[in-house]
């Protein structure tokens, strides 16, 4: 799986996306121990529960098993492209190891290309180990 190719099925996710209420329209592809797996956002008339695209992505992941991401791919339509909301940063650091190492590729409709790591992003996340041991 390219970086190339990750972008494109993140681009292509768009296009399920369900956003009658802003208009803006997020595709992410995750890659995950081996697999793609690719989402939109979703949102409601009850606004507060709108999803973003990443986390119907992660979603998908870990219910298919998987628990190590290695690579996100995120598509809008804004320049510079948008990173992932709070939100969804934090829900990706629960399923990798190495923050430095999770890759997060953002890209725009536009052809513009960006990449960050979830290191980078959120450099002093909460995450499970510190939670108190039980
Ligand atoms: N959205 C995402 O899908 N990902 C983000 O990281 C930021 C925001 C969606 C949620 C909502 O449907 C729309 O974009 C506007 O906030």
């Amino acid at each position: 799986m390219t970086d190339e190719e990750l972008l494109y099925r993140a681009k292509g996710a768009r296009a399920r996306a369900y956003a009658p209420y802003s208009d803006f329209i997020v595709g992410a592809a995750l890659y995950a121990e081996g697999e793609v797996y690719d989402a939109a956002n979703v949102e409601n008339a009850s606004y507060g529960l709108s999803m973003c695209a990443e986390r119907n992505a992660v979603m998908r992941a870990v219910l298919d098993g998987a628990r190590e991401l290695e690579v996100v791919a995120v598509c809008s339509s804004t320049s510079p492209p948008a990173a992932p909301c709070g939100m969804c940063l934090q829900t990706l650091r629960e399923f990798t190891k190495d923050p430095a190492s999770l890759r997060i590729l953002l890209c725009n409709e536009a052809g513009e290309k960006v990449e960050h790591t979830l290191a980078s992003l959120l450099p002093h996340g909460f995450k499970p180990e510190d939670l108190p041991r039980r």
